[in-house]
């Protein structure tokens, strides 16, 4: 127990792994008056001195004619651990998402300007209409009328980056996250003939995280890599898990035309799309997801062809060998 074995605690003075037991105990009694039954925090200390906080039960009965304390104290070191993760998720989402929508705004200049520009043309036409003219008024008002979409799907982008609410924030399975986000996908691969392989070898894949926020990283990385080998005759996608370091890897592999050397460097920052129709934000967007939930996300090229986009999660390790105990013990 907290680091100490059995044999180390029996007849041992209860101050060794609650120094401030007495300071508790006397608040407590004064309040209650004698009759303690009360549930309090206070400081406990590891065999290793190290300090965490518990939850103190405790309860005063009598044994034999004279008072005893009967207690608990419930080591509240991961539930402190997961507040403190669940606040910075929500401080540092905001924070990067504020990045991502004021690229988004900057690159809604782009089609707004050039609606302007096409809209000058159109009006020229229309004052001159005998003049001899490069540009027929049909082309400019198709062109002006594709930006304006351009610039409509940047607004949905930044409306869908305002409406990913408070995070929730749940224990499950990234294995069941994956296969889930692959069924979802099942038509796509089809209709564009992309073999899909899922090598799901994590001996644990217990995490604490948003799965819809998840399984949007994943979906980012899926469409990038199905986007990918559109031009290419072979298609293979690989999702493979791992465990390193207390971490779980995803790496999301295809056979693409590979990462464009001119924007390595950059691939995670928001920079307008290579890709028509695209906002480039796929990228950005998951960078911020996975670094809230303590992970890394990065990209290499892939063995043969195509490229590889790998980012880790940390492992509830504690919680799934509690699991494990539990429906041992349950006989599953
Ligand atoms: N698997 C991949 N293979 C090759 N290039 C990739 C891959 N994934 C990303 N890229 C490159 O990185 C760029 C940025 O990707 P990102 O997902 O951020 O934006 P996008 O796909 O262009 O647009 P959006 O995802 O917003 O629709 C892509 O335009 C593409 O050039
Ligand atoms: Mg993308």
């Amino acid at each position: 127990m907290f680091g100490y074995e059995t044999e180390e605690l029996a007849g041992t003075e209860i101050r060794l792994i609650l120094p401030d037991l007495g300071a508790k105990l006397s608040a407590l009694h004064l309040r209650t008056n004698n009759r303690i039954h009360s549930c309090k925090e206070a400081i406990g200390r590891r065999s290793n001195g190290e300090a965490f906080p518990v939850e103190l039960n405790l309860a005063q009965t009598t044994h034999q004619g004279s008072p005893i304390f009967v207690g608990s104290a419930r080591d509240l070191s991961e539930k402190y651990r997961a507040e403190a993760r669940l606040k910075r998720l929500q401080v540092d989402r905001l924070a990067a998402m504020g990045g991502i929508a004021a690229g988004l705004a900057h690159e809604l200049n782009q089609p707004l300007s050039a609606t302007k520009t096409y809209l000058k043309v159109i009006e020229r036409l229309v004052e001159h209409p005998n003049k001899a003219h490069p540009v027929r008024i049909e082309d400019a008002l198709a062109r002006a009328s594709e930006q304006v979409e351009r610039a409509g799907r940047i607004i949905s982008s930044l409306r869908g980056l305002a409406a990913q609410g408070e995070p929730n924030m749940l224990i499950q399975s990234l294995h069941r996250l994956i296969e889930q986000i692959c069924e979802g996908f099942a038509g796509t691969f089809a209709d564009l003939r992309v073999v899909a392989i899922l090598e799901l070898g994590a001996s644990n894949d217990t995490v604490l995280v948003d799965g819809v926020q998840i399984q949007q990283v994943l979906s980012n990385l899926m469409k990038n890599a199905i986007e990918a080998m559109t031009k290419t005759q072979f298609r293979r996608l690989t999702i493979s898990t791992s465990v390193r370091d207390g971490d779980i890897q995803v790496d999301v592999a295809d056979s693409g035309t590979g990462i464009p050397d001119d924007i390595k460097g950059q691939l995670f920052e928001p920079l307008p799309s290579t890709k028509d129709g695209g906002m480039g934000v796929g990228l950005p967007m998951s960078r911020v997801i996975v670094e809230a939930h303590e992970g890394r996300i990065w990209a290499r090229d892939n063995i043969e062809r195509g490229a590889v986009l790998s980012f880790t999660l940390p492992l509830m390790e504690g919680i799934s060998s509690l699991m494990e105990t539990r429906s041992q013990k349950l006989g599953r």
